[in-house]
């Protein structure tokens, strides 16, 4: 029970299915904030297009506008709360709150994601701080660990679940042996996958949160252009029973790893030991594994999206705000502007394993030229198992490699493409030894 009260305003910009979820945590929550921090924490003035949405959620009409102008321009706001994604006119609303000297909770991956160093800049230079826990795996407090938690840590790898929607398709595919065309579908009438699901199944979405995620834990800027991306669009139900019966599961990860090269970040299909924590997330759930080189391997889950887990990272970031306003601190920017001090190891460089499906001329010595191609490339195969042939002119033949680097993976594939005996590369799936994720954590004596 705190001794002093202190009204912090916030202005809340978009009433969907987030806003509206915010909306509601405050009202219901209003009194124990009040009794446990002495923060009379309101909704002074919020903004939709739609006016119902304000009656629906209980909001006074004299603090209801359509005009997001006013919430930011409103002289009683101390916090503004952007909601509306996408990046118009969610950028004019960082922009414009920044500028009044206002404090932005958000959680707009794809812009943050974007322009995390032009907005954090703008910031830094009006002394105010954007938080996004948000932006980043909803409800589960990741951001906030890396910032406060684990900060002692130099942090190693990031590796994470960070869109529900794809996992949800991968595992309805794993589980119920479909396809990838008739989950999506069914994922679409749900309500699971958007109408339009190109950001979640082309890792735009899961890229966006890697950027946020790298920029915290490795202190440095790290833009969603500079996250390689691959979606799951091209997985099949013959690759998720081949790595299932290799003892793997497929999962789109999104991982950032600090390599003496520089920040490895990237989203793909990912073959993992069926074994490792993250291989059991299923269904729209998200998690993050992330390893700090005194705390060793953590794990985090949780809801990645919905009204109230997003709402309770949004709220979360509002009360420490205005904790920080209530307690008459100066709450200036993050404690650093992180500029660009790490570079972003190409993709080209990367060394993994992997798994290779070519769909191959179904006659006598067609794996001949195949197996050469492999060894003229310098990739060495740790196993072939030829599927038996359905009676076709062609079979699926899968390849798994050593440890081989990318660039060099790519060459095989386009001399594999170009012979007489495969039909085509049908898929190539990177497999993580989760093990190395750990290299360079100290060891207990
Ligand atoms: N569309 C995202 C998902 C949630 O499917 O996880 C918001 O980032």
């Amino acid at each position: 029970m705190s001794n002093t009260t202190r009204t912090v305003n916030v202005g809340l910009i978009g009433l969907g299915t987030v806003g509206g979820g915010v909306a509601r945590v405050i009202a219901r929550h209003h009194d124990e904030y009040l009794r446990a921090y002495g923060i009379d924490l309101r909704l002074a003035k919020a903004s939709a297009l739609e006016p119902e949405r304000a009656a629906e959620l209980g909001i006074a009409p004299e603090a209801f506008t359509t005009d997001w102008h006013e919430v930011v321009a409103d002289p009683a706001v101390d916090i503004v709360i952007e909601l509306i994604g996408g990046e118009h006119p969610a950028t004019e609303i960082f922009e414009s709150a920044i500028a009044a000297g206002k404090h932005v909770v958000s959680a707009n991956k794809a812009l943050l994601g974007r322009r995390i160093d032009y907005l954090g800049d703008l910031a830094a230079k009006a002394g105010v701080q954007i938080r996004c826990e948000a932006a980043a795996g909803g409800g589960i407090p990741i951001v906030n660990a890396l910032e406060h938690a684990l900060v002692a840590n130099g942090m190693l790898t990031i590796a994470g679940i960070l869109n529900g929607t794809t996992n949800y398709i991968l595992t309805r595919m794993t589980n119920e042996g479909l396809g990838y065309e008739e989950v999506l579908a069914d994922a679409q009438r749900l309500g699971y996958a958007e109408a339009d699901p190109t950001a979640d199944v082309d890792g735009f979405d899961a890229a966006s949160k890697v950027a946020i995620l790298s920029s915290i834990a490795f202190h440095t800027r790290v833009t969603t252009d500079d996250v390689y991306m691959q979606g799951i669009r091209n997985i099949s139900a013959a690759d998720i029973e081949q790595a299932r019966q290799m003892g793997y599961a497929i999962k789109l990860l999104g991982i950032a790893r600090m390599t003496p090269q520089g920040i490895d970040a990237r989203v793909h299909p990912t073959m993992i030991p069926a074994n490792h924590m993250l291989a059991s997330v299923s269904g729209a759930m998200n998690a993050v594994f992330a390893v700090g080189d005194a705390v060793g391997e953590t794990m985090f889950y949780g809801a990645g999206a919905g009204a109230f887990p997003t709402a309770s990272a949004v709220v979360g970031d509002v009360l420490e705000l205005a904790n920080g306003i209530a307690s008459g601190l100066d709450l200036g920017p993050e404690p650093e502007p992180f500029p660009r001090t790490v570079p972003i190891r190409p993709i080209d460089d990367l060394e993994t394993r992997y798994y290779i499906r070519l769909s191959v001329a179904d006659r006598a010595g067609a794996l001949a030229p195949v197996v050469a191609a492999f060894a003229q490339a310098g990739i060495s195969i740790s196993g072939i198992n030829q599927l038996e042939s359905d009676g076709s002119n062609t079979c699926s033949v899968v390849f798994l490699t050593h440890t081989a680097c990318e660039r060099d993976v790519q060459a095989v594939c386009a001399a594999l493409e170009a012979l007489d005996e495969v039909e085509r590369v049908a898929s190539v799936i990177r497999i993580e030894d989760a093990d190395a994720w750990s290299e360079g954590a100290e060891k207990n004596d």
